[in-house]
């Protein structure tokens, strides 16, 4: 695809609804009872300005409502510095596009004074302490409602300083949080640190120092240990100082002659239990990770290098569409506790935005759920079967997919009884739909047309009744 026919995807969303009954062809399990939350971008521009890449996109929640076969629809902005910025006339990004997401270290390098990343929590949804929280990689979340009202800032009930901090917390399925983030000082530290169910304290399992802190987007969990997976795309500190550094993007270097490392950790303990190298490659997700024995099994979408960063800036989309974007592979490492490490190939085809159902996170598991993202004319959503290592697809011309979520069905034996929730962008239509397919099968139970086109989401959450 050489045009920009998946455009509507990076357009700005101004209208916001609220309980919208959307129409529904076919039929929704009257089963299904809860409530899918999805963040990601809803705007790009203002003012003239456009904002350099999509992860800089004005942080919107979606929500999907699910009660006997209806569902409901709302999404709104969350109301932020940014929210307020982004209005007036001044997107401001973090990622790319300006320097406030780096605020922090130049604070600190220069002594400044107090940091100040922005709060576009644009990446992820979590519930901590019985609260919404959206999210993003610096330590500025954001609490949210049952009605995608704004609360204000997410405070955290404890005393860990982190400069960057994940949003991707995998979430124990025995209630708890699992999370890292990222000090800067004198000496770096990455930070690992769980939180106990029905709380917002963070209890630090153990910190690691390093010369050279890495991007890292999430991390291995299982239910004994903890995987750090530091590739070569390193965050030059330094650069920060720079009066051309325009964002964070400008700070990441892929270190050609580095290679990735696995940090095993025991979560009990805090000991480091195995420390080694493999060849390099880059990730943004790990699927999943869990203890088979000895072993780890840890289970993630890899990329040979780090040009998918660059290849999803706003322009290199709008110049070259998805073609520049490299296919993430789904890839198995198993590591010994004698530090041996073998990798293996689950899936010949792209995948990206991986989920696996929620009761079997941090434990051994079936399906991984995901875009499969090396097609034409649009992506797909793909089903990989990881013990016979084959896959299904479900794929629709000019029907880009986003990050799919399972719902098992209450009562069901079968790993894949239940439902794949995915909403996607009609590029044709302009017009998003969200689609309900059987998560066996991948056949289409139902799809909602949404009244308008949705920019492409990151990351989200099902929460049952
Ligand atoms: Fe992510």
């Amino acid at each position: 695809m050489s045009d920009s026919a998946f455009m509507p995807g990076f357009q700005s969303l101004d209208t916001e609804l609220s309980d919208h009954d959307l129409p529904v062809e076919g039929e929704i399990p009257a089963w299904l009872s809860g409530t899918l939350l999805r963040n990601g971008p809803g705007k790009f521009d203002g003012n003239g300005t456009r904002l350099r890449h999509w992860f800089d996109g004005l942080a919107m929640i979606r929500k999907y409502e699910f009660d006997e076969g209806g569902v409901t629809y709302s999404n709104r902005f969350l109301r932020t510095g940014a929210y307020d910025d982004a209005m007036a006339g001044r997107p401001t990004g973090q990622f790319a596009t300006d320097k406030s997401g780096i605020g922090k270290v130049l604070g600190w390098l220069k002594r400044l004074g107090p940091p100040e990343p922005t709060d576009n929590a644009n990446v992820h949804v979590a519930r901590l302490d019985g609260e919404y929280v959206a999210q993003t990689e610096v330590p500025r979340w954001v609490g949210f409602d049952d009605d995608l009202d704004t609360s204000g800032p997410f405070a955290f009930d404890d005393s860990l300083d982190m400069d960057m901090i994940t949003a991707h917390l995998v979430a124990d399925p025995t209630g708890g949080h699992v999370g890292h983030g990222l000090s800067f000082g004198r000496t770096h530290e990455y930070v690992f640190f769980e939180i106990p169910p029905d709380s917002r304290r963070r209890e630090e399992i153990t910190s690691i120092p390093t010369d050279s802190p890495a991007y890292i987007h999430s991390i291995g969990v299982t239910e004994d240990r903890l995987v750090l997976v530091e590739t070569p795309l390193r965050i030059d500190i330094l650069r920060a100082l720079s009066p051309f550094t325009e964002g964070f993007f400008e700070l990441l270097d892929w270190k050609e002659d580095l290679d990735t490392r696995f940090v095993v950790i025991d979560r009990a303990s805090g000991e480091t239990v195995v420390d080694r190298t493999v060849d390099p490659f880059f990730t943004f997700h790990v699927i999943n990770a869990y203890d088979d024995g000895d072993e780890i099994v840890l289970d993630l979408a890899a990329f040979e290098d780090a040009t998918i960063v660059d290849a999803l800036s706003l322009e290199t989309l709008a110049e070259e569409g998805f073609d520049a974007a490299p296919p993430g592979r789904l890839v198995r490492f198993r590591i010994g506790s004698d530090g041996n490490i073998s990798r293996r190939r689950l899936y010949d085809g792209g995948i990206e935005l991986p989920t696996v159902r929620a009761d079997r996170q941090t434990r051994e598991y079936r399906y991984a759920y995901g875009q499969a993202t090396d097609r034409e004319g649009a992506n797909g959503l793909v089903k990989v079967d990881t013990e016979r290592e084959t896959a299904a697809e479900f794929w629709q011309r000019d029907l880009y997919i986003e990050e799919p979520w399972m719902v098992p069905r209450p009562d069901g034996e079968a790993a894949d009884d239940g439902v794949v929730l995915a909403p996607a962008l009609d590029v044709d239509a302009e017009q998003s739909v969200l689609l309900v397919l059987d998560a066996g099968t991948l056949d289409e139970l139902a799809r909602a047309p949404v009244p308008h086109h949705n920019p492409f989401g990151f990351h989200g959450r099902f929460f049952p009744q």
